[in-house]
């Protein structure tokens, strides 16, 4: 057991009189964030085999490039096809994938996690930070404040999210339903949930009322904003869940779109990947 210092703590990168592993959960952390983006920033390069069928994968929502078509067949995009003069090294994952990116980057639980993880700022609960002069969230790090800017931007994503996992239900004049678009569906409510389980929201709904019972509108907000602390409660779960299942969608649907897997839907039965 390390030596205590002055207050009970110890001195030094690491150093902790607890005996647990306290070690497992940022490296898990570590581990799982560093492969999430390395695999999201691969996907975004790589410009195809996001799009299959009606399916077109969450991190390429809305739009996509024309030059993929002979091979994803796109056809759910909300914007259509990618503009012939937007320039090919400008994934449309990158631009769509900025704003989550930032939403996820001042919340407060990823915050908690990546400080951690990846700094060390401090690794764990009563174990020594990395010796940096350390001032909080001032200077460079003020810009995590606009966390609720970029909520507002990801709750006006969120129909987008039901609107692409809809469009699966109509594929070449039919009506049916696959296992893409329940994961999709699946996708946009674990979002939601991690959506509207943020802290400034619920500071939005719930916060600057001193009666919660006084009229209509007040007892409305008492409602959502039980529903968000319910949410809240849960926030780290929702922010791995949806994290690691927007992943998983975009993978299925590239495996889909190469041919590797099927998929089971109600319009022929098993696959149509081998009819184009
Ligand atoms: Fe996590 Fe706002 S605090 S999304």
């Amino acid at each position: 057991m390390a030596n205590a210092g002055v207050g009970g703590h110890v001195e030094g990168l690491g150093a902790t009189q607890r005996t647990d592993n306290w070690w497992v959960g940022p490296a898990f952390t570590f581990a799982v964030f560093t492969a999430w983006l390395v695999y999201f920033f691969w996907a975004a390069a790589q410009g195809r085999y996001f799009s299959a069928g009606p399916y077109v994968s969450p991190f390429y929502i809305t739009f996509e490039p024309a030059e993929n078509a002979a091979v994803a067949q796109p056809t759910a995009a909300l914007w259509g096809y990618w503009p012939a003069a937007w320039p090919n090294w400008l994934s449309p994952a990158l631009i769509i994938g900025a704003l989550p990116g930032m939403f996820r980057l001042s919340c407060y639980y990823y915050r908690k996690a990546y400080y951690r993880a990846f700094f060390g700022m401090p690794p764990g609960c009563a174990v020594g930070p990395v010796q940096v002069d350390y001032r909080g969230e001032t200077g460079l790090l003020i810009v995590q404040n606009l966390h609720r800017y970029t909520l507002y931007l990801a709750i006006l994503m969120l129909p987008l999210l039901y609107l692409d996992a809809l469009h699966g239900l109509f594929w070449q004049g039919q009506v049916g339903i696959g296992l893409v678009t329940v994961m999709l569906l699946v996708n946009a409510v674990l979002l939601t949930g991690y959506t509207l389980g943020c802290h400034a929201w619920r500071h939005l709904i719930g916060g600057k009322l001193n009666c919660f019972s006084c009229d209509g509108v007040s007892e409305a907000r008492h409602g959502a904003w039980r529903f968000t602390t319910f949410l809240n409660q849960r926030h780290q779960q929702w922010a791995w869940a949806s994290l690691l299942w927007i992943a998983f969608c975009d993978i299925y649907i590239r495996l889909l779109a190469m041919g590797v897997v099927p998929d089971v839907n109600t319009w022929h039965g098993v696959t149509w990947m081998g009819d184009f």
